[in-house]
This record gives C-alpha cells, sequence and structure tokens, in this order.
C-alpha cells in the first residue's frame, strides 16, 4: 500500500467556497441566542473562577492580563494547568479538546513524551544554551533539506516573525530591489514592515499604531488569489525601485481562510521570474503539518525562501528559522568573521540554541516515524464532515472546509469583509468581530478551544473518539444561533 505523504486528503474546491462565503456574508449574523449566551457567562462565573482570579491580579502587572494573541479574553481569558495530547486542562481542573494547538506547532499532540524526553536529556547535558555551535544545528539543517530540498541551507532564528524580517532582508540584498509584495489580509509576524494590510485586505495602515509611515513605504498588497493584482502591482514597482520578494502563505492568508486555487502558487512562481523577485513561501503553519515536504512539496512549487516557525521546534520556544537557495542565504554568513557591512545582518542571542533545534529535529523525525501530518489530516476530514453534516442538518448558512489538519469553521465571515465593499465592512465588522468573540466563548464552554472561534488545528492525538465528541460539542453551539 503506498503511504499518503501529505496530508491533505482532497484540495477543496475553492470557486464553491468563495460561493458559499460570499452567501454568508451577504445575509445577516447569526448569533448564539441571547439565553444560551447567558449559560455560557454563566459556565465561565461559576466553573472558572480560578481562572478569573488569576486573570484579575495579571491584569495588574500585564496589559490586559494575557499576552497571547490567540488568547481569548471573553469574557476572560481561562488559565492553562496542564497539557496532554488532545486536551487542556484550566485552573480550575475542567478539560477541553484542545483545537488551538498552540497556535499550530503541537502535530503530535501536546507536551508529547519521546520529544520531552529527548529535551530533558537536553537539559541535562548541555542545559538550554551556551551561545557557540551544538551539533543539533547541523541535524536539523540536515533534516530540513532532506524533506524539504529547495532548502539547500537553513538559518535558524527566535521566531516566525524574524525569519520574515530576515528573508527580506536577504532578498533586498540579493536582488538590490526594494519592495516586497505581501497578500492582502496575510499575517507573516508584528515586524513594522508586515504589520500592513492584516487580517481583512486593503486595511493598510490600520493596525499600524506605533510605526512610522516610512516603515511600510517600501510594502505592498495584491488582492488574495487574484493573479491580476498581483502583476498590476509588479509592473507599477518596476517603475519604483522593483520588487524584492513576493511574500505568500501557499494556502492563502490566515492558512487558507482565503483559501488560493490549487494552480495558484505555480502562476506566483512564473511571475516572480519573469520579475526578477524572489519568491518566500511563508511556511510558519503549513511546514510539516501539511506533511513533511511542506506545502511546497504538496504544491510542487520551489520557492527561493522559505520561512520556518511552530512545528520546526516541535512545540518548544524560539521556533523561527529561513530556508532556501544556497546563493541567497549565504548572505547571513554569521560568526565574528563575518562580512562587514556585505551579509544581511541577523543574530539573536537565544537562536539555534541546543534545546530548540533538539526539540525541532526529533519532533519532525517522531511526525515521519508515526506520519502524524496525515494521521492529523484525516482527523481534519472527520471534523470537517462532521461539521458539514451538522450544517445541512439544520440548514445553517455556515462554511466549514479543510485542508487537512487545518479546518476553517466560519460562521460569521468577518475575515472574508474588505474595502471592496467599504459600507459593509464600516457597518459589519464590529457586531461580526463581536459574534466571532461570543462563538468562541461558546465553544470553550461547551469543552472546545478554538482559534478565534472560527479555525482548528487538529493533531495526531485526535482519536475518532475525540472527534466524534467533539462534534457533539459543536452541535450544541452551532444549533443554539438565532
Ligand atoms: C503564517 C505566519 N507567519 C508568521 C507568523 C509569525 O510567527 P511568530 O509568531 O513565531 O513570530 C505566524 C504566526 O502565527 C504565521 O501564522
Amino acid at each position: 500500500m503506498e503511504i499518503q505523504q501529505y496530508a491533505i486528503s482532497k484540495y477543496p474546491d475553492v470557486a464553491e467556497i468563495y460561493r458559499k462565503l460570499d452567501a454568508l456574508i451577504s445575509q445577516p449574523i447569526r448569533a448564539v441566542r441571547q439565553d444560551k449566551m447567558q449559560d455560557v457567562l454563566n459556565y465561565f462565573e461559576k466553573k472558572c473562577a480560578r481562572s478569573k482570579a488569576l486573570n484579575d491580579e495579571a491584569k495588574q502587572v500585564i496589559p490586559g492580563g494575557v499576552q497571547h494573541n490567540l488568547a481569548f479574553n471573553y469574557p476572560f481569558p481561562i488559565a492553562v494547568e496542564k497539557a496532554d495530547g488532545a486536551f487542556l486542562w484550566d485552573a480550575d481542573g475542567n478539560r477541553y479538546i484542545d483545537f488551538l494547538q498552540a497556535g499550530g506547532p503541537t502535530v503530535l499532540g501536546s507536551n508529547y513524551k519521546p520529544v520531552r524526553d529527548k529535551v530533558m536529556e537536553m537539559l541535562q547535558t548541555c542545559g538550554p544554551v551556551t551561545g557557540l555551535f551544538h551539533e543539533y544545528e547541523l541535524k536539523l539543517a540536515n533534516l530540513v533539506r532532506r524533506l524539504m530540498p529547495a532548502n539547500e541551507m537553513f538559518r535558524m532564528l527566535g521566531s516566525g516573525t524574524e525569519s520574515v524580517m530576515a528573508a527580506i532582508r536577504a532578498a533586498r540584498t540579493y536582488t538590490r530591489h526594494s519592495k516586497v509584495i505581501k497578500a492582502g489580509g496575510a499575517y507573516h509576524g508584528w515586524s513594522d514592515q508586515m504589520v500592513f494590510g492584516l487580517h481583512i485586505p486593503g486595511t493598510g495602515r490600520l493596525e499600524a499604531r506605533g510605526i512610522p509611515f516610512g516603515a511600510g513605504a517600501n510594502t505592498r498588497e495584491f488582492y488574495p488569489d487574484s493573479i491580476a493584482s498581483l502583476k498590476r502591482q509588479l509592473i507599477l514597482n518596476r517603475l519604483a525601485g522593483g520588487t524584492a520578494a513576493v511574500i505568500v502563505e501557499p494556502l492563502g492568508p490566515e492558512s487558507g481562510t482565503r483559501p488560493v486555487h490549487f494552480d495558484f502558487n505555480k502562476k506566483i512562481r512564473e511571475l516572480c521570474d519573469e520579475f526578477g523577485a524572489l519568491l518566500i513561501f511563508d511556511e510558519v503553519v503549513t511546514g510539516f503539518r501539511v506533511g513533511l515536504g511542506g506545502a511546497q512539496g504538496y504544491f510542487g512549487v520551489k520557492p527561493d525562501l522559505t520561512i520556518f516557525g511552530k512545528c520546526i521546534t516541535g512545540g518548544y520556544p524560539m521556533a523561527g528559522g529561513v530556508g532556501g537557495r544556497a546563493d541567497v542565504i549565504m548572505s547571513f554568513a554569521a560568526g565574528i568573521g563575518g562580512k562587514t557591512g556585505e551579509r544581511a545582518y541577523i543574530g539573536g542571542t537565544l537562536s539555534a540554541n541546543p534545546l530548540s533545534c533538539a526539540a525541532g529535529y526529533h519532533a519532525i523525525l517522531e511526525m515521519e516515524r508515526t506520519n502524524a501530518s496525515v494521521i492529523a489530516g484525516r482527523a481534519g476530514d472527520r471534523l470537517a464532515a462532521g461539521l458539514q453534516a451538522i450544517i445541512d442538518k439544520h440548514a445553517l448558512p455556515f462554511v466549514v472546509y479543510n485542508t487537512g489538519s487545518i479546518v476553517h469553521l466560519e460562521t460569521t465571515g468577518v475575515m472574508l469583509l474588505d474595502f471592496r465593499h467599504p459600507l459593509r465592512l464600516a457597518k459589519e465588522l464590529k457586531p461580526r468581530k463581536h459574534m466571532m468573540e461570543e462563538m468562541g466563548a461558546a465553544y470553550m464552554a461547551n469543552g472546545l478551544v478554538t482559534l478565534a472561534g472560527s479555525r482548528m488545528y487538529t493533531s495526531m492525538a485526535d482519536t475518532e473518539e475525540v472527534i466524534d465528541d467533539a462534534i457533539a460539542r459543536f452541535e450544541s453551539v452551532l444549533t443554539s444561533v438565532d
């Protein structure tokens, strides 16, 4: 029997998804009924007292009382005490099925023992950091190259955000062009130049508080899934310093919240070659989750540079890295003897520390041994099919689709608003955002942790039993809407 290498069993019908999403945002919102919402708030009040007390205290010393953008703060964030496999437990002892999966890195499931054991071994010998070279750096770079051969060389960094900054710097050094083009709505970390057109296409500097105008002066966006829009931008840039790089998430912005047609990446590759721009794949989410060959392997498209994060350290700290063509990556050459004035300067005290490299190396090897991405993908298929059955049974307007272990459940459609319909955007943004918070809280009160109430990452730990239990819980929330 041939082993399936990628988590995506069938690429979604993108035109059909957009048709359904358009229908969803063209109609009034269907929020959780007020009486049911009261039950949700009662759950938090009565069952999450310790989380509430901790959050009240945290608000005195931590801005907003919570430090992760993916943590729900409505009505207040829960404090997590234990994580194991498919589950999380909060400080009051409540158990949740965990579909946030820390934002994506834990394809093996949370706190996976074989990787934890290797990390402990490392802590007992070398400790977490020395500032010098460790063999695990080499092992991880070799592993990345073996699984994704476009990454002839690999430089480990501290986060996806840093890696995007570094890749853009390398692209500018190599091409001597200045402009960078991203898809509208895409998130590529929070560096000055990338906080531009976040979440919603066309919003430009909407989230760029505290960032000087000049910082984003060379950033441009194109309309997601529109090759014509990208080409237009490349032509405009040609007259103004040229394009150093086009950066995209290969499944589309926000892990495919705005999905792209199957041949889209191939067309971007062709345009990059035509305009002398480098193609950067941001595989922070897709790298190893879509399969060990990444989205680049799945689509059969070779980027010049790849951004790694999340899975690159199997959920352990300091998850980032840039891989790619040796002639481009060489501009990062580090060490005291690096070429002053010629290299693309990057750094990081804790970058490429032995702990992160060992964790990533063993996590990815374990994923290979267990076929974790494919198993997690099957769980995603089962979850999406179960949710679709609920939507059909109750004639709900909601939209569900998945690419393997990345499952989208759009009930509000807030991320699909855009500047093409400015009046609708102005009128609908706030209520749909609030509904998203309410949905997230309602899922949580029913024992489900999601990403922003609209996305679920599955893992190898999600057995059929876990998924079926989750589907029943989703049904009770989805049938409590107006
Ligand atoms: C596609 C993508 N790129 C970049 C980043 C930034 O990575 P980090 O949070 O490690 O800085 C993220 C984070 O979620 C992401 O999803």
